[in-house]
């Protein structure tokens, strides 16, 4: 994979011919009919779409989560649906990132510790591992709450450490299903800068999956779902300050 990723000049993740479909009882249910489209890396792309219409199954189908019933998905130019589920799970260990609604941090780990247990698994050193997750603590600004536990932290401080505990292993790809969803104006306007400043200065691909406006609003190209395609997609215009002014 890596001497792959490092030639690879075409999109960061490609999916082609998408299809996926759940059993409800006797009944099956089409959610994704053929969902082919390009990412890029350096950008916010973010999902957006009625509630059931598919966006957190296309997302765990483009980040490996599962699999598609047809269809290919090409990451950096190599065909992720044909790895085994050991190459998988090193694959999302060594390049992919998640932020989930829910937080799904430790209860009984401090903010230090949930952001360097990853790094442990990837064969880092205590010491390096440390070190690089006091880096990504201080880059969500939670260097002064390291030592706290989920309990005694706020939403968007929980969040934050969840983004560090994504970021501290430097992952190509970062994927996040509504990851402003259970914040307030200021918390969640946070996390959509971090996702943006990831995208921008560490050249991620960052694919976010929400229904809100404020993310919609900012991202740098959405892609609108409906009836199991991407039904329109768009980059909304940005202010001379960077700041969305319009959604198309
Ligand atoms: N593992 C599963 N088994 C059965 N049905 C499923 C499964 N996963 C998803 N579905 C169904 O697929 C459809 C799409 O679900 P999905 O979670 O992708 O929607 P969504 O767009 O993310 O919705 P929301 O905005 O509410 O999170 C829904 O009808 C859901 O019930
Ligand atoms: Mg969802």
């Amino acid at each position: 994979m890596n001497k792959q990723v490092q030639n690879w000049q075409g999109h960061s993740i490609e999916a082609q011919g998408l299809c996926k479909s759940f059993m409800s009882g006797e009944v099956t249910i089409k959610v994704l009919d053929g969902v082919s489209i390009g990412i890029a890396a350096g950008e916010l792309t973010l999902i957006s779409g009625p509630s059931g219409c598919g966006k957190s199954t296309l997302l765990s189908l483009l980040s490996a989560l599962q699999k598609p019933d047809a269809g290919r998905v090409l990451i950096l130019g190599q065909d992720i649906t044909a790895l085994g589920q050991k190459d998988l799970q090193r694959f999302r260990l060594e390049h992919t990132g998640f932020i989930f609604q829910g937080f799904n941090l430790f209860g009984a780990l401090t903010a230090l510790e949930q952001v360097q247990l990853p790094l442990g698994y990837l064969g880092l050193s205590d010491k390096q591992a440390r070190e690089r997750a006091m880096q990504a603590l201080e880059e969500v600004d939670m260097l002064h709450r390291v030592a706290s536990r989920p309990a005694q932290l706020s939403g968007g401080e929980k969040q934050r450490v969840a983004m560090a505990r994504a970021l501290a292993k430097r992952p190509q790809f970062l994927f996040a299903d509504e990851p402003t969803s259970a914040l307030d104006g200021e918390n969640g306007h946070n996390i959509v800068d971090i996702l943006h400043r990831v995208a921008r200065e560490h050249g991620t691909t960052v694919l976010c999956v929400s229904h809100d406006p404020r993310l919609i609003g900012s991202a740098d190209r959405v892609l609108a779902m409906e009836d199991g395609l991407i039904g329109r997609e768009w980059r909304p215009e940005k202010s001379a300050h960077g700041e969305s002014n319009a959604v198309k």
